[in-house]
C-alpha cells in the first residue's frame, strides 16, 4: 500500500466513531460513518486547532468543539462560514483501514 498507512481495525474503529491517528507525523482523525468512512487532517481550518477528533457528527457533517464551524463530510467544506477540511484517501483492505497520505497542498485557512 505504497503512500498509505494502516490505521487500524475496521470493527474497532466503527466503534469509536472518531479515531485519531498520525499520517507521517500528521494528526488525521477517521471519522466512521453509515455507509464507509471519511479521513480528515485533525485541524480545523477556522483557527488551525487539532481539536476535531474531539468534534460531533450530525447530519453527515463534523463540528468543531471550540467555535462550532460545521464541516461537510464529502467535500470537506464549512456550512457555516469559510475554510474546508483536507481530505484524505483512504481504503479498506479485509479488516484494516489504510490511509494517506496527505494531500501536498494541505488545508485552506480563514
Ligand atoms: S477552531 Fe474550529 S471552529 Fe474555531
Amino acid at each position: 500500500m505504497e503512500g498509505m498507512t494502516a490505521i487500524g481495525q475496521v470493527g474497532e474503529i466503527k466503534r469509536r466513531l472518531l479515531t485519531p491517528a498520525k499520517i507521517d507525523g500528521a494528526s488525521v482523525v477517521v471519522i466512521a460513518l453509515p455507509d464507509g468512512f471519511q479521513v480528515v487532517e485533525n485541524r480545523c481550518p477556522h483557527q488551525q486547532a487539532d481539536i476535531l477528533h474531539e468534534g460531533s457528527v450530525d447530519d453527515g457533517g463534523l463540528t468543531c468543539p471550540l467555535h462550532g464551524r460545521t464541516f461537510d463530510l464529502v467535500d470537506g467544506r464549512c456550512r457555516n462560514g469559510a475554510g474546508r477540511l483536507t481530505l484524505v484517501p483512504w481504503k479498506q483492505i479485509g479488516d484494516t483501514l489504510w490511509a494517506g497520505p496527505l494531500p501536498a497542498q494541505g488545508f485552506s485557512s480563514f
